[in-house]
């Protein structure tokens, strides 16, 4: 029986990681192919190296993932699609696992058309959303429409260093219809210390990884304000009830336990205390609103991406449209104070929702 070839593309923070770990079972698991490619969005390094190289060479990704082997059969790879190469990323793959910032997805995807045979399954680790003039589009839909094939995601509570150092957590895939290509990604990712429950509502899963950026937005602006614990708790409360009052409105499928599993209050917990959208915006408030996200972005991450500010903004372009905006006064408000629009105090005056 043919067995399956992981590619992974993208190869940041959780990217690498994601890598590690499913490297880490195509070793012991025969169903797999031993070697993992991962692409990398190739960049050069203050040492004129190419990290690509560096991390072929060194078997650490030295920028985003420091310190961290990845394992002998993660082979980085800087070709995503080549015509001509005999080797590219996702040549003979069968199961691609998507895991690039969420702005990036649709040019990857664009390069791949064409290239991907129909049997091909895939993944979305990504959290976010796309807006465009006709509506909102979840990130495993954009793969599935570009490329024609299936797409599950898995989303969870999963702070991607900690994982790296194998401190146990939780992840959900969220999947369609096809319970055995469901049962294949969750061997593909479980470790003993990465705990995968699959459960078969695609959107709900992916609809929480994607707002739970937002709500860590709002958490990190009350720790700047030093508002103290019984705060944040009402901005996570608050935030996990328009996230399912948005969630249901979007998609009137998604179910009231996905709530409960790791990709809803877990992820929103872990990354209102631990995620770098906090971290950020905490900076943000420290500093008054006077210092751009751009600008801290780029300071405090080094080349990784904040995904809740760009979420918040299409969040926010979804209820004008829809004139939903005062259904949500806590996603309202965010996108306000990060367009500098409202002071960041603002984010304790927004009321309890209305959300009939
Ligand atoms: P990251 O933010 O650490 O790194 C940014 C990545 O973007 C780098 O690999 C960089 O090479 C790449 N990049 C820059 N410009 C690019 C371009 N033009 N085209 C393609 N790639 C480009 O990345 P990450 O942490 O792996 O995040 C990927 C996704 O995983 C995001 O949706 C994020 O929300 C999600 N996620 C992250 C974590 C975490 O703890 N880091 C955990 C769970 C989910
Ligand atoms: P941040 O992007 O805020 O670090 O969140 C990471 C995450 O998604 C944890 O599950």
């Amino acid at each position: 029986k043919e067995k399956y070839k992981v590619a992974v593309l993208g190869s940041g923070n959780w990217g690498s990681v994601a890598a590690k770990l499913i490297a880490s079972n195509t070793l012991r698991n025969n169903d797999f192919h031993g070697e993992v490619r991962m692409w990398v969005h190739d960049e050069i390094l203050p040492s004129g190296e190419k990290l690509s190289t560096v991390i072929n060479q060194t078997n650490v990704n030295v920028k985003y993932l420091p310190g961290v082997k990845l394992g002998k059969n993660v082979v980085a790879d800087p070709d995503l699609d080549s015509s001509v190469g005999k080797i590219f990323a996702v040549r003979d793959a069968n199961m691609l696992v998507f895991v690039t910032p969420h702005q990036f997805v649709d040019d990857v995807c664009k390069r791949l058309v064409g290239k991907i045979p129909g049997d091909v399954e895939a993944i979305s680790l990504i959290k976010g959303m796309e807006v465009k003039v006709e509506g909102p589009r979840m990130i495993s839909s954009v793969i599935s429409e570009h490329l024609g094939v299936d797409c599950c995601v898995l989303m969870g509570a999963n702070i991607a260093h900690e994982i790296a150092e194998e401190k146990f957590s939780e992840a959900t895939i969220g999947y369609r219809v096809n319970t055995e290509a469901a049962k294949r990604w969750a061997r593909l990712f479980s470790t003993p210390y990465f705990a995968v429950t699959a459960v078969q509502d695609v959107e709900g899963v992916e609809v929480c990884g994607t707002l739970k950026n937002v709500v860590a937005i709002a958490a990190g602006f009350v720790d700047g304000l030093n508002m103290g614990m019984n705060t944040k708790a009402a901005i996570i409360r608050i935030g996990l009830n328009e996230m399912r009052a948005f969630s249901k409105r979007l998609f009137p499928s998604v179910k009231d336990d996905t709530f409960f599993e790791s990709c809803g209050v877990a992820d929103l917990i872990a990354t209102c205390f631990g995620g770098r959208n906090r971290k950020v915006a905490e900076a943000f408030a420290i500093n008054g609103g006077q210092r751009a996200f751009k600008e801290l972005e780029e300071e405090m991450l080094k080349g990784q991406k904040l995904q809740g500010v760009l979420t918040a903004e299409e969040v926010y372009g979804v209820l004008q449209k829809n004139k939903w905006l005062d259904l949500f006064p806590l996603f309202r408000t965010i996108h306000e104070i990060c367009t500098g629009n409202r002071p960041v105090s603002a984010i304790i005056s927004c009321n309890e929702p209305q959300l009939a």
